[in-house]
């Protein structure tokens, strides 16, 4: 596949781009393998993507690695997972800190076993002081599960008479999500051929470029992300106007 990055436009790069990581499960059990072999080669691709974002100067970059209804599984598929995402991340904060990547988490991480909640906490605080790529892990993330968390926090603040109704705005529910630091993501890639937004980011994908690719995750690297850009700014982002409007303000800029 031909390098792309020179036909990316680097003036205008999405500054936060959001990955559904589907397929490892079918690439291993193609191959012959268990599900879990899917999952290390997951990471592999990880790695490589992570790299390539920071490579571009991209933001943010989230990656949806483990849903509410993914604690569902087969046993030995969520246990293997969760040795997987504590090794994983013991391994890479080193990696993190060296390329100046801040680490953060959204999801419901009470979930999480003892262990794998207190690697993560390590790695927050031992990556909170860099200050180039942020990488968003949505972990045991499903985004009904934040909006009724978000729903909780405004009543709560409505009883203490912090918030009252008629003062709550448009992005007042944006301010109480767990992405309330974060931009929208402009980008949403899901690998493995699947054509759905299996409960993430509901509220925060308003308005993103959607990028389907049949590529399953433990084949994606950095090239497809580059290929997803490329295709992103071959759009045209209209957030309800027409055509006409976008180059008159354009052109008055
Ligand atoms: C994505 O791959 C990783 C997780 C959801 C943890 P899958 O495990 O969903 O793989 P498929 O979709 O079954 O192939
Ligand atoms: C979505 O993939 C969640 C993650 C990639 C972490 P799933 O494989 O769980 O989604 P469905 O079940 O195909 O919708
Ligand atoms: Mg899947």
């Amino acid at each position: 596949m031909p390098n792309q990055v020179n036909e990316i436009d680097l003036t205008r790069l999405p500054k936060h781009i959001a990955i559904i990581m589907d397929g490892n499960g079918r690439w291993a059990t193609e191959k012959g393998h268990d599900r879990l072999f899917g999952h290390y080669h997951g990471v592999e691709s990880v790695r490589n993507v992570v790299e390539g974002a920071a490579e571009l100067g991209i933001q943010y970059l989230t990656l949806y690695a483990f849903s509410t209804e993914n604690w569902d599984r087969p046993e030995d598929e969520v246990s293997g997972l969760m040795e997987l995402l504590v090794q994983t991340i013991k391994s890479e904060v080193p990696v993190l800190n060296k390329n100046n990547i801040r680490l953060h988490v959204i999801g419901d991480t009470k979930m999480l076993p003892e262990n794998a909640f207190k690697e993560l906490e390590d790695a927050l605080k031992e990556t909170s002081g860099n200050t180039g790529l942020n990488l968003v892990m949505a972990l045991s993330y499903s985004s009904r599960w934040e909006i009724k968390e978000a729903i909780k926090k405004i009543a709560l603040d409505a009883i203490e008479g912090k918030i009252l109704p008629e003062n709550i705005k448009d992005h007042t529910l944006q301010k109480y999500l767990s992405t309330k630091d974060f931009p929208d993501p402009e980008l949403m890639i899901r690998t493995s051929g699947e054509y759905r937004i299996s409960n993430f980011m509901l509220y925060q994908l308003a308005y993103a470029e959607l990028y389907f690719t049949p590529t399953r995750w433990p084949d994606f690297r950095k090239e497809d992300l580059r290929k997803a850009i490329f295709d992103y700014q071959q759009r045209e982002r209209r957030f309800g106007k027409i055509s006409e409007q976008l180059q008159s303000e354009h052109a008055s800029l």
